[in-house]
């Protein structure tokens, strides 16, 4: 009885280091799937700051490098079907909607004709136009994918313009943003001082499923936004954005 019993505890001993052995390789593997240090827009390591992602900022999971990341961007953007309905059915009403928002801004002298503006993620550059139609001449978009003339080729992780260029940089892409702390960075490196930055967001309803990050309040913007103050927050209705947050960066 003894002995039996010995051998009993010594083979489930045995099964139990075998399993241990085999269980190795899965262990491994679901280590190497935890979101570590990820690769930033030319390959270097973005700096983690603790703080920006909080549960009030989330970062989607599953993106493996910054190669699939942008991959999966431009597929939204160059999808033929999405750029015939942004250029068609989409151009005049966007345009119109957009154009309201800037008068508001012009209105609140926030944005004036003189200003040299930049529509980060433009697409094909609806706000652009509306800018332009809006009064102001000097404006430009940046995207993966170029649209001439109204937007040019860049990466927003990775801003191709000088420190300091803009009076004004609007966006509605924040939600596709994987490195949100590095997508404000270079608006407050390429806003001259006391430039202004107006985000449209959306804050009570999840964005599509091409987005990378989700916001659940302005919080994380104002913590980011290291070099400007909090101009206003006000509900907006914007192609299922529902919120503006304008900054301004401090003189
Ligand atoms: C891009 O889209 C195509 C079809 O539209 C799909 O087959 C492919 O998996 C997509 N690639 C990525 C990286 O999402
Ligand atoms: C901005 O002000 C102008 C002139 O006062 C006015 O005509 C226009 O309706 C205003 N725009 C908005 C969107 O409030």
């Amino acid at each position: 009885m003894k002995i039996s019993q010995t051998k009993q505890s010594s083979s489930i001993i045995k099964y139990f280091l075998i399993f241990l052995i085999l269980s190795l390789p899965l262990f491994l593997f679901l280590v190497t799937l935890q979101p570590g240090p990820r690769r930033a827009a030319g390959g270097t390591k973005t700096p983690t700051k603790p703080g920006f992602e909080s549960s009030d900022l989330r970062i989607r999971p599953g993106y493996q490098s910054y190669e699939a990341y942008v991959q999966r961007q431009l597929n939204k953007t160059l999808n033929p079907k999405l750029r015939q309905i942004w250029t068609t059915r989409d151009w005049e009403r966007k345009i119109k909607v957009f154009s309201r928002f800037f008068s508001e801004l012009k209105n609140q002298s926030l944005l004036f004709d003189n200003s040299k503006a930049l529509c980060i993620g433009a697409r094909v550059g609806q706000e652009v136009e509306a800018l332009r139609r809006t009064g102001v001449a000097d404006s430009v978009g940046i995207d993966l994918v170029p649209c001439p003339p109204l937007v040019v080729k860049g990466d927003f992780h990775h801003q191709p313009f000088d420190d300091a260029t803009f009076d004004f940089e609007f966006s509605n892409v924040f939600d596709h943003a994987l490195y949100p702390e590095k997508f404000v960075s270079e608006i407050e490196r390429t806003l001259r001082l006391g430039g202004v930055c107006v985000l449209h967001v959306a804050l009570s309803r999840r964005a599509d499923k091409y987005s990378a990050n989700d916001l659940y309040s302005f919080e994380p913007l104002v913590r980011m936004f290291e070099k400007s103050d909090l101009v206003h927050v006000r509900k907006i209705d914007g192609f299922g954005l529902d919120t503006e947050v304008v900054f301004r960066k401090r003189q």
